[in-house]
């Protein structure tokens, strides 16, 4: 029996049509691919996590010369909040990706790694994540939870 797996998403033209909050957090991804380190690749990577107390966590891709050693930027962000805000739940992880190699009309999607630890965190909390993805011309996309991003995702 052929079956299919519906995926729901809203697409925006432009970031500004998302909250004034939202907006600073996208302002703030941008800013932290700026300090990304990433002299093999030269993708530049941000992201900001808003957690339920209202603070904003933020990550950027940090490599090294021993390639496997280093860890993108939804990682940096999301294992500091594990580390330094245990108890808070997350409420939404935006992404952004920029830099000589990125198109400015390609919108990046968190690697494989990167959405097995976001779901491992949604999971923790018992409550969904929402994740904006946008590129450098502003298009926007919002997934209400880390498991459209995962279908058949590995776990228990
Ligand atoms: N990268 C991220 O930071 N996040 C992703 O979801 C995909 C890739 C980083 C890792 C590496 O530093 C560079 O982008 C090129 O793969």
């Amino acid at each position: 029996m052929n079956k299919e797996i519906t995926i729901y998403y809203e697409e925006y033209e432009h970031w500004s049509s998302l909250s004034g909050q939202e907006q600073g957090m996208i302002e703030k991804a941008y800013q932290m691919c700026e300090t990304a380190y990433a002299p093999y690749s030269k993708f530049h990577v941000g992201a900001t996590v808003l957690l339920s107390n209202g603070t904003i966590v933020s990550g950027n891709n940090q490599e090294n010369i021993a390639y496997p050693s280093g860890l993108c930027a939804e990682r940096v962000a999301l294992f500091y909040v594990g580390a330094n805000h245990p108890k808070e739940q997350i409420d939404t992880i935006v992404v952004v990706a920029k830099g000589d190699l990125v198109p400015e009309d390609k919108l990046l999607s968190p690697c494989g790694g990167c959405r097995q630890v976001m779901l491992e965190s949604e999971m923790r909390q018992e409550k969904n994540i929402r994740v904006v993805l946008v590129n450098q011309i502003g298009k926007t996309i919002v997934f209400h939870s880390i498991k459209d991003l995962v279908p058949f995702a590995f776990g228990l």
